[in-house]
């Protein structure tokens, strides 16, 4: 199969998509956290080839993007008030719902669940794609199951060039992670991916919120979990990635002492100049939190090499979007974490 790529900037972009979704085809689409594989997720045979091309569990369900709050009533019955204002806050943006699923959804969408992951995207040209093809985009991450997601369309022709129909290029993904999902089908909203959408700006408006123990901690395969992809082993190169916590001084002399040929450094610009020798890669200034969830994946595939030995990671510390960065990384390192003043 030939994979087209497709200039957001043409005009005959969005129909072009929208036709190829309209006939069971796979479109990888541009959104503000990170480039997502869609199918009609209306259509279980062409949402079943999204968990082909990544090699996806068919127990990890999907996220349907829409064009706005309008829709959710189309696919998720007893919708409590909050989505709504949730939706007026934060949507189109990175944040995703989880509600009841009306039965027009398909199982293979939700990966037999009787819920569904609801998401407006900010780009405008996956609404406008979204519009045209007259049904919800089914799509995940479209980086191959369980490597680092996808944040250019250069990521996704390395993955996917000549299995699915196209790719749409919008450019360099400025959020860089996934969306936060929030899950409000219980009594209590529960948090079960951070993201884009900080911890602290949904308690403001929930007024309530409960930290799943997938977002904090390793998930055992044979777990039952709220999201189920938490489980699986995520975002990560071929060879261990190890985080060394603790102030610059601290970890630059750790990781100094036990860097050997062949590991590699993953850090913040600002340390650059302590690791001379130690064949380094900043992924975005510590003082700019966005720039490191923007740089993060890329980081990441470039680390995916079978010549690096050993990857040793800086993380952020603090809340906000940098939460959502830890979680990355922490999962990324199967939360394989180092503090040197503990272990010198
Ligand atoms: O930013 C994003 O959310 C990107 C873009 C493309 O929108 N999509 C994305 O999809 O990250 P994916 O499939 O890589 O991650 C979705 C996560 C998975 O961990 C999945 O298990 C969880 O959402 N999920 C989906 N539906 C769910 C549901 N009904 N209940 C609980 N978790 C759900
Ligand atoms: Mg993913």
């Amino acid at each position: 199969m030939n994979t087209l790529l497709l200039s957001a900037a043409d005009p005959e972009t969005p129909e072009l998509a929208a036709e190829i979704l309209r006939r069971g085809g796979l479109v990888a689409i541009p959104t503000e956290t990170v480039y997502g594989l869609g199918a009609d997720g209306l259509n279980p045979a062409a949402v079943a080839k999204i968990f082909e091309a990544k090699g996806r569990p068919g127990d990890n369900p999907l996220i349907l993007h829409i064009t706005g709050a309008e829709q959710l009533e189309l696919y998720c019955h007893d919708i409590p008030p909050a989505a709504y204002t949730l939706a007026e806050r934060f949507w189109p943006g990175p944040l995703t719902m989880v509600l009841p699923a009306k039965s027009c959804v398909p199982k293979r969408t939700t990966g037999g669940l009787s819920t569904v992951a609801m998401r407006c995207p900010r780009s405008l040209i996956t609404r406008q794609i979204i519009g045209l093809t007259g049904s919800p985009i089914a799509a995940p991450s479209a980086n191959l199951s369980g490597k680092p997601s996808t944040t250019t369309a250069q990521h996704v022709l390395h993955d996917h060039d000549g299995k699915i129909d196209a790719v749409v290029d919008g450019g360099p993904c400025s959020v860089g992670v996934e969306s936060t999902i929030v899950d409000l089908t219980e009594e209590r909203p529960r948090l079960l991916r951070p993201g884009g959408v900080t911890p602290e700006a949904l308690l403001e408006v929930l007024g309530d919120l409960v930290i799943d123990k997938a977002v904090t901690a390793q998930i055992d395969r044979d777990a039952v979990v709220k999201a189920p992809g938490m489980k699986y082993r995520h975002y990560a190169p071929q060879e261990p990635v190890v985080i060394v916590s603790g102030s610059r001084e601290r970890a630059a002399a750790y990781i100094r002492a036990h860097f050997v040929p062949g590991d590699r450094v993953l850090c913040f610009e600002e340390e650059l100049p302590l690791y001379g020798g130690c064949n380094p890669l900043a992924y975005g200034r510590e003082a700019d939190v966005s720039t490191l969830s923007a740089g993060l994946f890329s980081a990441l595939r470039i680390l995916d090499d079978p010549a690096v030995h050993k990857v040793y990671a800086r993380c952020p510390v603090g809340g906000g979007v940098a939460y959502a960065v830890q979680n990355r990384l922490k999962k990324a390192a199967a939360f394989h974490i180092i503090d040197p003043e503990v272990e010198p």
